[in-house]
């Protein structure tokens, strides 16, 4: 039967539609900058000190912004901390603040700078944004006072916000977020006591926003991707780099293709602190990263993206993470011993063989490894791993991990301890894991602390496997696991 014209004309139409967005692209930057500090930050300084110090972040984060725009980026992040640096008392960071409204006032702060209190970084970062007509994503620290009538208010009145503001090309403040996952040591901060699912709508697709240590936790960055469906995450950090799973490039770009999602990631550099790695993160890899533990340089990175990830033609399969592993039958297991990934407990195998077949196993977990290297280098010793279990002292949360990993030495005991370089190169891995949650982040390093984008993939069935022999020395391929429902309750939440 032919349908009536009317409808063959609208399905042609939705149909031609839907193809435009799929083909919708945008550009986007991140730029890493190496924050310049106050001087002694545990002292108190003038409020026009401390605007003295946020200016000439600013001075840098304009030019920046004024690049990515003449490149034609519609949106730029820049990191956590980067307009006043970090590790400030509760009273030490005060002059910095602002009091940031709610954006639902709608408010250009550039072109009505005193409708509420003076804000004067509210609306130098308003007016780069309108100057440059560009969205601008910064990281700020918001105050609210409070009284007794509110039984949590902290006993200085007032409530401290790790921040993040979004201005769109007109300069008007459309997302305002409160840092729910505080890191240990960000005591001149307030829990929020809710967290915050902030998104916003654009013409280049949906955004949410979270920042930093957020991204280990279910609330609010899983909910802000599974349930509200946000094309893109703007995610300001300070991240200390930590290996073997934990540097910024590597775990973040893992994050955006295990959530399949776009993951824009700007840091701090700060080498002492350990901090670089920014980057473009597609669900597909790496678009754009930047990496540099040598020179104290900020870098822009500018890259298009496709707006829409999931009406891409090349959007991923959805993956089931245990499909293979559960379906298999273990390989030879055989002298595994214990090892420490910092304080979390890994069972490991060491790979004997220049190629081979293994699995290892801890808990509710089995981890499958086949691989075959290039070359079997004396000098090099590489494992096989499995944890399943509790990391962290303070805020314990529940990993489960499976790991193809060089050691630091050829004594077995260094197995987990931080290595950057390697020699051995692999024509083939291909690794999987029983894994009991749907959140995993494939990783892969190479030798340099350098990422793969393009040199593997991850099957429907959940392995993760080169494409083709490695094009630099492995450092890890790691299938890194989250059981977010069997965190335990955090122990500082909500503590006045
Ligand atoms: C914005 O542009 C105006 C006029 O061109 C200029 O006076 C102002 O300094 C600019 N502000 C910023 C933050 O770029
Ligand atoms: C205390 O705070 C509440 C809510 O912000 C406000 O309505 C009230 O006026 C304040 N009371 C005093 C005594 O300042
Ligand atoms: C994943 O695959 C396993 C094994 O084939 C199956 O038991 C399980 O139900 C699947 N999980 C999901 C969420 O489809
Ligand atoms: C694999 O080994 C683990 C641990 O020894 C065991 O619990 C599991 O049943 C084994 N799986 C198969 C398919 O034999
Ligand atoms: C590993 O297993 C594959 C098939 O699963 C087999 O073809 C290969 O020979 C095995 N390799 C070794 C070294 O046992
Ligand atoms: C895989 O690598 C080999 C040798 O490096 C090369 O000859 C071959 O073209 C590569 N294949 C693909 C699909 O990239």
């Amino acid at each position: 039967m032919v349908p009536p014209r009317p409808v063959v004309h609208a399905a042609v139409f939705a149909l031609a539609a839907l193809q435009a967005l799929a083909s919708d692209t945008f550009i986007a930057a991140v730029y890493e900058h190496a924050v310049i500090l106050p001087r002694a930050a545990h002292k108190t300084v003038s409020p026009e000190d401390a605007l003295a110090l946020m200016n000439r972040n600013m001075d840098i984060l304009e030019g920046a912004i004024r690049e990515a725009a003449q490149q034609g980026a519609r949106i730029i992040v820049t990191p956590e901390d980067g307009i006043y640096g970090w590790v400030f008392t509760r009273e030490a960071i005060y002059p910095y603040l602002e009091d940031i409204p709610d954006p639902e006032v709608n408010w250009i702060p550039c072109t009505d700078p005193t409708r509420f209190a003076p804000a004067p970084v509210l609306e130098r970062l308003s007016c780069m944004a309108r100057n440059n007509s560009i969205y601008v994503v910064a990281n700020i620290g918001d105050k609210k006072s409070c009284n007794s009538s509110d039984p949590s208010c902290p006993s200085d009145g007032r409530y401290q916000y790790n921040t993040n503001v979004v201005f769109d090309s007109e300069g008007k403040l459309v997302a305002r977020y409160h840092k729910y996952n505080l890191f240990r040591q960000e005591t001149q901060f307030n829990y929020p006591k809710e967290p915050e699912a902030v998104t916003f709508e654009t013409p280049f697709g949906k955004f949410g926003i979270f920042t930093c240590f957020d991204i280990l936790f279910r609330e609010p960055a899983v909910v802000l991707v599974s349930e509200l469906q946000v094309d893109t995450v703007l995610f300001p950090t300070a991240w200390m780099n930590v290996l073997p799973f934990l540097t910024a490039v590597e775990f973040h770009s893992a994050w955006a293709m295990g959530m399949r999602v776009n993951l824009l990631s700007a840091n701090t550099h700060n080498i002492r602190m350990s901090m670089t790695g920014s980057g473009l993160f597609t669900p597909g890899g790496a678009a754009a990263y930047y990496y540099n533990s040598e020179t104290e340089e900020g870098r822009l990175l500018v890259a298009e993206l496709s707006a829409r990830p999931r009406l891409s033609p090349t959007y991923p399969p959805a993956v089931n993470w245990s499909s293979y592993a559960t379906s298999v039958k273990n390989f030879t297991e055989d002298n595994t011993f214990l090892g420490a990934v910092r304080r979390d407990i890994f069972t490991f195998s060491e790979l004997k063989h220049e190629d081979g077949n293994y699995t290892v196993c801890q808990k509710d977990l089995c981890c499958h490894l086949t691989y075959r290297m290039s070359n079997k280098n004396n000098d090099e010793i590489y494992v096989l791993g499995a944890f399943d279990g509790l990391h962290g002292s303070v805020i314990k949360y529940h990993w489960q991990v499976c790991t193809l990993l060089k050691c630091r030495s050829t004594d077995l005991s260094t197995c987990g301890q931080p290595v950057e370089t390697a020699q051995t190169k692999f024509d083939m891995f291909s690794l999987s894991g029983t894994f009991g949650t749907n959140y995993v982040f494939p990783e892969v390093l190479y030798s340099g602390v350098q990422l793969a984008p393009g040199e593997f993939e991850v099957l429907p069935d959940g392995r993760l496997e080169s494409k083709n022999s490695t094009s630099k020395p492995l450092l890890t391929a790691t299938l890194f696991g989250r059981c977010y429902e069997k965190d335990l309750k955090h122990p500082l939440r909500n503590s006045p």
